[in-house]
Order: structure tokens, then sequence, then C-alpha cells
């Protein structure tokens, strides 16, 4: 698994085209969350330290390529230019004459951020000129584009092949060190704990998961789809009906290799869906007019000791609608025994770090993947072409 880091590169002096993953969530034009930001200084800070010409190449959010005003990625400079107190150039063009322009001008140590590459329909398309283009900019290409790994476009692939070396940057390398545990000879007992609203999104980290790790806890809208499958009354939970034959096979398959699945024994329910919702505590079948909101305490209370006793946990999903207050203690329980456990904690997938986030429990975690799709796809233990596109160790 191990990939060239970025030290072994010689960049002093030379410009270095460096892949981010800055989609990050805008509010009136200005960067709402700057994780993902964050999680690429240690890379950024070391090429400007060690003197190179940083060219930074982005997307951001999903154009369909063409330019679109609200998705420029002019904000995302400015608040790294805060965050590196030390200016960033930005260019309005990606590729072609402005931009080869730009990263001409660009002092050893300086940093410029290209506009947002997916404003050009060759980015997705993987398209072999764009990537052309994009290599013309550097002379050395380095990606630290976790989040985006699992995409095999121009600027995550194809560039890469116009390199005689394409290294990775200090958050690839850590996420690969995290997540790889979970593929090669993790600790024992291995918890992997998957929420999340539909069981489809979740089939193959379900199986690959259910292959590696010792228990699956089972929480989330998805739950109620494997409760069904066992024959217990949902309610009018969420149901994934195209699902209910997936769950059974996956519950009959867990004793055959010797794992568990553990689904909620409680639930928080409600009659309608709305913020002022209040919560009623049920046993395991759902009574008719009843919505699983949530799991109930007996469940949170058994989920936070298989945490607290692993020695590997991964998390994907929250246990219910944490958004909602009367139903976020499930999701808060989980994550205060991730930051309690002694174990390694790893978290995926945007709703489960929120809600870690909102518990003020981060720095608590071993690993928080700044990966969704990418971290689950790994995890699925799927080739990723961001990741295969970069030299070996
Ligand atoms: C993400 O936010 O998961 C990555 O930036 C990838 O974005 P995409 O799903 O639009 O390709």
């Amino acid at each position: 698994m191990g990939k060239l880091s970025v030290e072994a590169l010689d960049v002093a002096k030379k410009t270095v085209l460096l892949r981010v993953d800055f989609n990050v969530p805008l509010e009136n034009g200005a960067v709402a969350d700057d994780t993902r930001i964050r999680a690429a200084l240690p890379t950024i800070q070391y090429l400007t330290q060690a003197k190179a010409k940083v060219v930074l190449v982005s997307h951001l959010g999903r154009p369909k390529g063409s330019p679109k005003p609200e998705l420029t990625l002019r904000p995302v400079a400015e608040r790294l230019a805060e965050l590196l107190e030390a200016p960033v150039a930005f260019c309005s063009q990606t590729v072609g004459q402005e931009a080869v322009e730009h990263a001409g001008k660009l002092p050893p140590g300086g940093v410029l951020l290209l506009e947002n590459v997916r404003f050009y329909p060759e980015e997705e398309k993987n398209d072999p000129e764009f990537a052309a283009s994009l290599a013309r900019l550097a002379e050395c290409f380095v990606s630290d584009a976790f989040g985006t790994v699992h995409r095999a476009h121009a600027s995550t692939t194809g560039v890469a092949a116009h390199f005689p070396q394409a290294a990775c940057g200090f958050l690839i390398a850590r996420e690969l060190e995290f997540l790889g545990q979970t593929l090669s000879r993790p600790k024992r007992p291995f918890v992997a704990v998957l929420g999340g609203a539909k069981v489809s999104d979740k089939i193959g980290v379900i199986q690959a998961l259910l292959k590696r790790a010792d228990t699956l806890l089972i929480g989330g809208a998805m739950a109620y789809t494997f409760l069904k499958a066992q024959g217990n009354p949902i309610g009018d939970s969420l149901l994934d009906a195209e699902h209910i034959d997936l769950a059974k096979t996956l519950l009959a398959d867990a004793p055959r290799m010797g794992k568990s699945i553990l689904m909620p024994i409680d639930h928080r329910v409600a009659s309608e869906i709305s913020p002022d919702a209040s919560a009623e505590v049920c046993g395991r079948d759902i009574p008719d007019g009843k919505i699983g909101l949530d799991i109930g305490p007996k469940t949170a209370l058994s989920y936070a000791q298989s945490i607290k006793r692993a020695k590997l946990i991964v998390w994907n999903g929250p246990m219910g609608m944490f958004e909602l207050p009367a139903f976020e203690e499930g999701t808060m329980t989980v994550a205060e025994a991730m930051a309690e456990s002694g174990g390694t904690t790893i978290i995926g997938g945007g709703d489960s770090v929120a809600a870690v986030n909102k518990a003020g429990l981060a720095d608590r975690i071993s690993h928080i993947s700044t990966g969704g799709g990418a971290s689950l796809k790994f995890l699925e233990g799927q080739k990723l072409p961001g990741i295969e596109a970069l030299t070996d160790a």
C-alpha cells in the first residue's frame, strides 16, 4: 500500500502541482467548514518551507463541466491565505496561458490556487489532452486529495502519468495508514459501527467488513430493513424494501463466518418527523403508527460496551436522526464511547464526523477521515484510482 512520499522528491525551486480536495461547504460566499483546507496544510507548508512553488488544483461541488460563479474557489484561496498567514495567488483559469503565466510568476515558497477544475468537462472525462495541459504547469506532481481518490479524473489520475514520479502528501499517507489497519491484520476485537439511512449505500462495506471485523453494530434507519428481514414489526419506519433479501442473506452468513451482526433491541420513536417531536422509547418491535428515529437506551449502552472493549473500531453513519435533539442520544453515546475507547478509533463519512464534532470529541478520536465516498470505497477493499496512479514507495 505504501506510496512514494512527497519527502522523497527534490522540490526546491521547482513548481509542484498539488492536487488537494478543497470541496468544502460555502455559505454566503465564504468557507463554512475549513476542515479539509486545514487537513492539507501540513503538505502545503512542507512544500513552501522546502522552497517549492506550489500550484494547487481542486474541484468544488459538481458544476458539471461549465463555470458556475457560486462554485468558484476564490473564497477558499482567501481562507487558505488566513490559515497560512501568507499570500495565496488565485488564477481564474485552471489550464492554458493565464494559468501558465500565474505559475511562472510564483517565487520559491509561493502558493497559487487555480480555479475549480470541474469547470472544464474534460476533467471528469479524464481527457488525456486536458491532463497534459495540467501537467505543463509544473515539474513535479503530488496528490493529497484523499476525498477524491475514488474518482478517475484528469487531475487525480491522468495527470500523474506525465511525471516520472507521482508522490502522495501527508494527508493521503495518514489516511492510508489508519484506514489500512482495517484491511490488513487488524487488532482484535475489531468492531464496525454502521449507520445511515439506506442499506443500498452500505452493502459493499457491510459485505467487506463482515469478512474482516468480528462484530458489526447496525444502527440508523438501515437497521429497520434488517429488523424487517428478521420478521420484527417496524411500524412506519423507513424501509429499503428492495434490500430485505440481501439483509436476510447477510444475517444468515454472519454466524457461519463466526461473526456477529448486532441490531437494536430498543428504539426511540415518534408519530411524525418534526423538529419538536418528542421521543418515546419502545422495545425491539415498533408499533404501527410509530417511526423509529434513533436506537434506544439499552441498545446504545450495549453498543458503547462493545466499542469500549474493542481494540479497533471503525464507525460510518449516524445511529439516528441526530440533527433533531430528541433523536441524537444514540449517535452521541456512540461518539462518547469512541472517545473513551482505549482502542484505535476511526471515523469516516460526513454525518458521523459532524456528530463527533457536535459532541466536541474530535480530538479524542485516533483518525477522522476526510473522505466520505473515498473512505467507504477504501473500507470495501476497492482499488482507488487516485492512489493507484501514484508511484509505489
Ligand atoms: C467528496 O466530497 O466526497 C469529494 O470531494 C468527492 O466529491 P464528488 O462526490 O463530487 O466526486
